[in-house]
């Protein structure tokens, strides 16, 4: 994945984890020799060789902020992965966007059928949790726990899956800037917010103590689907690998919608300054995370 306005910390880091989410995944999705070989196949379709992997990047960038081994924030990376995979999978839907085209290739229900494409969904959320619970992901089972109950918060009716309902009936209600944003916050961001917590989770940091990359996260959040937004409006298709202009064609109240490009522009500036300020006790331990927050409004993709 080419990162056009990546830092150069931040395009490095970017590449070495998609090479390895890319290789768990092939690793955990060998096809079977039996009639479910299509769905491994879709699912691989669906979770290799695309995305910016940024949710990845980002339970790194937080777990390096607490001296969390590698492994263990590859392991949780490739879990909220699955999740989000499955949530663009189901995304693109007729039932839901209707989209013919994920990272530049056709989309699961296009490249394979409708039901396969529900089902790899399924699965791969499945996949998430099979990989939490597992003891390489961490030793200490009530860190497992803690894992599987925040992300299970994170993708349910609390968190993403929440949000797509509330953005589904964004198409035919009338939302106010109130409800835009508590929609964005449960749709992108209680996934987003995951990654940041699940660093500190790993590194058994109690909860009083992480209120500072809460509100990190819940500003990169915003400021990351005001991005998308944007990007729907007047990005370039290509680069995107997604059909762009179906937010405005299928009537959908977003911050661009609500606040014209300009001051939506300004406004996701400002959330990732003040993402960045939550970080000011750190030094260059968050130096990652500090790109990662300049990387979500720069991106063209
Ligand atoms: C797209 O997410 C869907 C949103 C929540 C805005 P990404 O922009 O992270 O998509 P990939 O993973 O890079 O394809
Ligand atoms: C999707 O938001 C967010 C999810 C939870 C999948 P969008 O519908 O705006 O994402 P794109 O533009 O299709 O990637
Ligand atoms: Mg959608
Ligand atoms: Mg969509
Ligand atoms: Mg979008």
């Amino acid at each position: 994945m080419m990162t056009a306005g990546a830092a150069p910390i931040l395009d490095s880091a970017i590449r070495s984890v998609a090479e390895a989410i890319d290789r768990q995944f092939d690793l955990l999705l060998t096809i079977p020799e039996d009639s479910r070989a299509r769905l491994y196949d879709a699912m691989r379709h669906s979770a290799i060789g695309g995305g910016k992997r940024m949710r990845p990047l980002l339970v790194k960038a937080s777990a390096d902020l607490f001296a969390v081994s590698e492994l263990s924030a590859l392991r949780v990376g490739l879990a909220i992965e699955c999740i989000h995979v499955y949530s663009l999978v189901h995304d693109d839907l007729p039932a839901m966007d209707n989209d013919d085209m994920r990272r530049g290739k056709p989309s699961a229900h296009k490249a394979y059928d409708e039901a396969t494409a529900i089902l790899s969904g399924d699965c791969l959320h499945d996949l998430a949790f099979t990989v939490l619970v597992e003891e390489t992901t961490h030793p200490d089972p009530f860190v497992r726990c803690e894992l599987v109950k925040a992300l299970a918060l994170a993708s349910g009716p609390a968190g993403m899956a929440g949000g797509q309902m509330m953005d589904l009936v964004a198409e035919t209600q009338p939302f106010d800037l109130g409800a835009v944003t508590r929609m964005q916050q449960l749709k992108t961001g209680a996934l987003i917010d995951f990654c940041v917590e699940a660093g500190a989770i790993l590194g058994r940091i109690p909860p009083e103590g992480r209120t500072h990359l809460h509100g990190y996260a819940r500003d990169l959040g915003l400021a990351f689907q005001i991005a998308d937004d944007l990007m729907d409006v007047d990005g370039d298709p290509e680069r995107a690998g997604k059909t762009l202009g179906k937010d405005e064609a299928a009537g959908k109240a977003t911050f661009v919608s609500l606040m014209g490009v300009d001051r939506a522009r300004d406004q996701a500036r400002a959330l990732i300054d003040q993402a960045k300020s939550h970080l000011r006790g750190y030094g260059q331990e968050a130096d990652l995370l500090r790109a990662i927050a300049d990387f979500a409004i720069a991106r063209d993709c």
